[in-house]
């Protein structure tokens, strides 16, 4: 079972996931406006593993023999300005998100609930790759700067990207 703090602090962070899956879905279609395809399909594999993030948090209450509350949405943005202005918006959320998932260990520590922290390892290392990621993007688009060869080079490069689901016991 799942202390009551605990499962309230985790549909949270259900709410901040769907939030973040939108966000950037709301991101792709953005940058598909712009003509920019690679980024739009970074963009929405980046709201495929927000999605999965969501999921793993709703299969962990429900394991646990939790209640699955879900709370509204709030919209996001329509309109993100440049691409490094995109991905620095992009970075500031992840390190965001990072907080959310570092206070929610601290509950699962302060409610001594050792499973729960083992549970939120995959999420504290995953919020590495998701930093790592969106710095990666940016500083190669700082380098690019406002020419348009290089902004090419990098929608085609990002258009690349395949989302990968997890293993089945990650
Ligand atoms: Fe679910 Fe991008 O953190």
């Amino acid at each position: 079972m799942i202390s009551g703090k605990l499962q309230k602090a985790i549909n949270s962070q259900i709410q901040a996931e769907m939030y973040s899956a939108n966000l950037y879905l709301a991101m792709s279609g953005y940058c598909m406006s712009k003509g920019l395809k690679g980024f739009a399909n970074w963009l929405r594999v980046q709201y495929q593993e927000e999605t999965m993030h969501a999921l793993k948090f709703v299969d962990y209450i429900l394991a646990r023999g939790g209640e699955l509350a879900l709370k509204a949405i709030e919209e996001p943005p329509t309109s993100f300005g440049s691409p490094v202005e995109v991905f620095e918006k992009i970075l500031a959320h992840e390190e965001h998100v990072t907080r959310l998932i570092n206070q929610l260990h601290e509950v699962a520590v302060g409610e001594k609930d050792v499973a729960a922290q083992i549970f939120l390892q995959w999420f504290v290392t995953e919020q590495v790759e998701e930093e790592a990621s969106a710095s990666e993007v940016l500083e190669q688009l700082k380098l690019v700067g406002e020419k348009e060869a290089g902004l090419f080079y990098l929608d085609k490069e990002l258009a690349s990207r395949v989302y990968q689901p997890p293993a089945a016991n990650a």
